[in-house]
């Protein structure tokens, strides 16, 4: 199984011989890549739509790995069960307030001591908020650019009370100052996008709400300020 570089880059972050439980795993690549290679011992691949959780079925089934991979029609955490023993949790490939509220609504199958796997596509600040809310530590933070996207992947585990500052929470706390190369040139593009809506706001017909205004200040004055 080849996967793409975003999710081979995911799947680096998997703990070996983990269970996992690969919610919205749609086509189920990346349950299917691990089991093959042998890097975990088993998965659940939940799906909330009938068409991709077809398709991850079948994967599974043309792969032979039914007794490693159990494909379950569920929305969000709901596909996890107690006597799966799932130690890792990936959520991949949707917007960063869609993974927070999978994880929100799904706090009852959480035990705690997962390691959760998250790759925002954006929105990686009001995910990173919810996992500082619920004592949630960020131990590992991967930005890479695929197909003119860029893409973060974001691990945590609970751990108790942890605190992070706004600007930290809008770049990633680990991120931030390990400044690699794919995270300065991201936020070189973000820079160039916000100084752009920032002067469509200033040509706009109607008035733009202040605290959209001001918030697209503050996002480029911090951008600007990382960028040095
Ligand atoms: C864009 S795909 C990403 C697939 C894969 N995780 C990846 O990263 O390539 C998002 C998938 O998540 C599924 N999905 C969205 N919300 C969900 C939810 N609440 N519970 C389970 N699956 C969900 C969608 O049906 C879709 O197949």
């Amino acid at each position: 199984m080849t996967l793409s570089k975003r999710l081979e880059r995911v799947a680096t972050h998997v703990p070996t011989g983990a269970r996992l439980a690969d919610i919205g795993s749609d086509h189920g690549y990346l349950p299917v890549a691990l089991v093959q290679r042998g890097a975990i011992a088993a998965a659940v691949a939940g799906e909330l739509a009938l068409t991709p959780l077809r398709s991850a079925e079948r994967n599974v089934r043309d792969n032979g790995l039914e007794q490693w991979i159990t494909v379950r029609l569920a929305n969000g955490l709901a596909a996890i069960q107690p006597a799966d023993g799932i130690t890792a949790i990936s959520i991949c490939g949707m917007g960063g307030e869609t993974i927070r509220d999978i994880l929100e609504n799904g706090k009852p199958h959480l035990s705690g001591h997962e390691r959760l796997i998250l790759q925002p596509n954006r929105g990686e600040q009001p995910l990173r908020q919810w996992l500082m809310e619920n004592d949630y530590r960020i131990l590992s933070e991967d930005v890479l650019r695929e197909n003119r996207f860029d893409y973060e992947i974001i691990t945590a585990e609970r751990s108790g009370p942890v605190t992070y500052s706004a600007e930290e929470l809008y770049f990633g706390p680990l991120l931030m100052p390990a400044r690699c190369p794919a995270f300065l040139a991201k936020w070189q593009r973000m820079l160039l996008q916000k100084r752009r809506t920032l002067s469509r706001f200033s040509q706009a017909q109607q008035a733009v709400p202040e605290d959209k205004l001001q918030e697209v200040i503050q996002h480029i004055s911090w951008i600007e300020k990382l960028l040095g």
